[in-house]
């Protein structure tokens, strides 16, 4: 029977999950893979740590390079997370002849291209299933199941840890920090959760899923992003009363040759499916010319989710050792497409503003708004506190460049005392 030796590189919240479902399910690795699976050796920073696992003596440690030059090591499972020094030990790893298993979408959607075409240069593999959606099998899908298709777009709740803090403040009322402190306790957030809130860790795995779904190269900097931090109690009510509610969406479509790729917030009608996706759930649209409509949920993060994709991966590795085909991990990126200026997207706005209550005052911002080509859906007024009234106004889809160049003069007005919230909202279709 064969014996695959593999290493892990972090023991935190996925890792941990990894040594947990290798631990319960070791019956069935032979079965399912016809390999028995030794994790020789685990890599961590700090070896004193006490962990939820336990491990026989001399597995942990925290030499890298013991790991990497082992020869008996076939696959290494990565699951530090960040840019350095993951980027350096897969380079390493891979040139010692190691496959590679990694969650890490900071290091994808950043270096993907080095990393794919060390692994063409070397023959070796990388599986990253839960670098996106945690236990959602989105990756695989797009490598392989929907091939057939043009992409024509993906559009989906990509971070947990942000939905979970909507879902908390939109429905028990909690605070931000409150909900994110719990997001955190669960093992959602990521090590510095700023790139959760500030839509980073949702604007990377937007990347990693346009560039396989387009066929062309997407890296962080080419996502426009905006995090949740601006989102107050009052906007997600005001949602509310009008048939919406607000999510964290990364959108991204193809058309003539262009892309779009963006991460904000929006409101989206509490009709739509991605509308009744809470908690640290997921779920991603895959919209292509043949398949029609897709749509793939589930847990997006957390330990045993994460783990779960990350084993699977790890099983079709060993698959591939075991038939002795290697080198699948070819970059599948052969287009060249255009990413369009976030000034030329065409979407619907939510905008919430405080003005001065006096006859002509809505008069003054409609003709600004008019006279940019921004036509509106509905204005309503809700409510006044002294002489400050505060409009809520929805538009049809306009250019974005059009709404920005109208708050421009709009927030100039004396009769504006303030602009609160521009929101997009996704889903109105006109
Ligand atoms: P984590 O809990 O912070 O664990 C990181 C682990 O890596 C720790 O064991 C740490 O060692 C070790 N480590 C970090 N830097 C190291 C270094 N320089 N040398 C040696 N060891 C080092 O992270 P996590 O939540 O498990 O996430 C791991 C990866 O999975 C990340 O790429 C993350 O984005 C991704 N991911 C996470 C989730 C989730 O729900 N958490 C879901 C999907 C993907 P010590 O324990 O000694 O500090
Ligand atoms: N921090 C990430 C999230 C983990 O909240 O979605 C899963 O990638």
């Amino acid at each position: 029977m064969n014996k695959v030796n593999v290493a892990l590189l972090g023991l935190g919240t996925v890792g941990q999950g990894v040594v947990k479902i290798l631990q319960n399910n070791k019956d069935q690795w032979v079965k399912r893979c016809n390999a028995e699976i030794k994790l020789k050796k685990v890599l961590v920073k700090n070896t004193q740590k006490k962990r939820e696992t336990s491990l026989p003596p001399g597995v942990i440690t925290s030499d890298w390079q013991e790991i990497v030059t082992d020869p008996e090591i076939q696959v290494v499972i990565e699951l530090m997370g960040g840019i350095e020094p993951a980027r350096t030990y897969i380079l390493e790893a891979l040139k010692h002849g190691k496959h590679i298993v990694t969650a890490n979408k900071d290091l994808l959607a950043e270096h993907g291209e080095e990393i794919l075409s060390t692994c063409k240069e070397v023959e070796r593999d990388i599986y990253f299933e839960a670098s996106v959606g945690g236990g959602i099998p989105l990756i695989n899908p797009l490598k392989q199941s929907l091939l057939a298709n043009n992409i024509e777009k993906v559009m989906g709740i990509v971070n947990g840890t942000t939905n979970y803090i909507l879902t908390k403040m939109s429905q028990e009322g909690k605070n931000f920090l409150e909900a994110l402190q719990e997001a955190q306790t669960l093992g959602y957030a990521e090590a510095d959760p700023t790139a959760d809130v500030a839509g980073l860790d949702a604007a990377r795995k937007l990347a990693i899923l346009a560039s396989l779904a387009f066929h062309t190269r997407v890296k962080l900097q080419d996502v426009y992003v905006e995090g949740i931090t601006k989102i107050s109690p009052e906007d997600l009510a005001y949602a509310q009363k009008l048939g919406y509610t607000i999510k964290l969406l990364g959108i991204g479509s193809s058309q003539d040759n262009q892309i779009e790729v963006r991460v904000h917030p929006a409101l989206i009608p509490l009709s739509h499916p991605l509308a009744n996706v809470n908690d640290s759930f997921n779920a991603v649209f895959i919209q292509g010319d043949a398949v029609g409509e897709t749509m793939f949920y589930g847990r997006g993060a957390g330990q045993l989710p994460t783990a779960s994709s990350v084993v699977g991966d790890l099983i079709a590795i060993i698959k591939n050792i075991n038939s002795n085909t290697k080198g699948h991990s070819v970059c599948t990126c052969y287009e060249r497409k255009k990413i369009k200026p976030m000034g030329e997207v065409k979407t619907n706005y939510f905008l919430r503003l405080h003005v001065l209550d006096r006859p002509g005052v809505l008069a003054g911002i409609a003709s600004v708004f008019g006279d940019h080509g921004v036509s509106l859906a509905s204005v309503v007024q809700k409510g006044c506190f002294q002489d400050i009234a505060e409009l809520v106004v929805i538009t049809h889809q306009v250019k974005e460049k059009d709404i920005q160049d109208s708050l421009q003069i709009i927030k100039k007005l004396s009769t504006t005392k303030e602009i609160v919230n521009l929101i997009r909202v996704e889903g109105m279709g006109c």
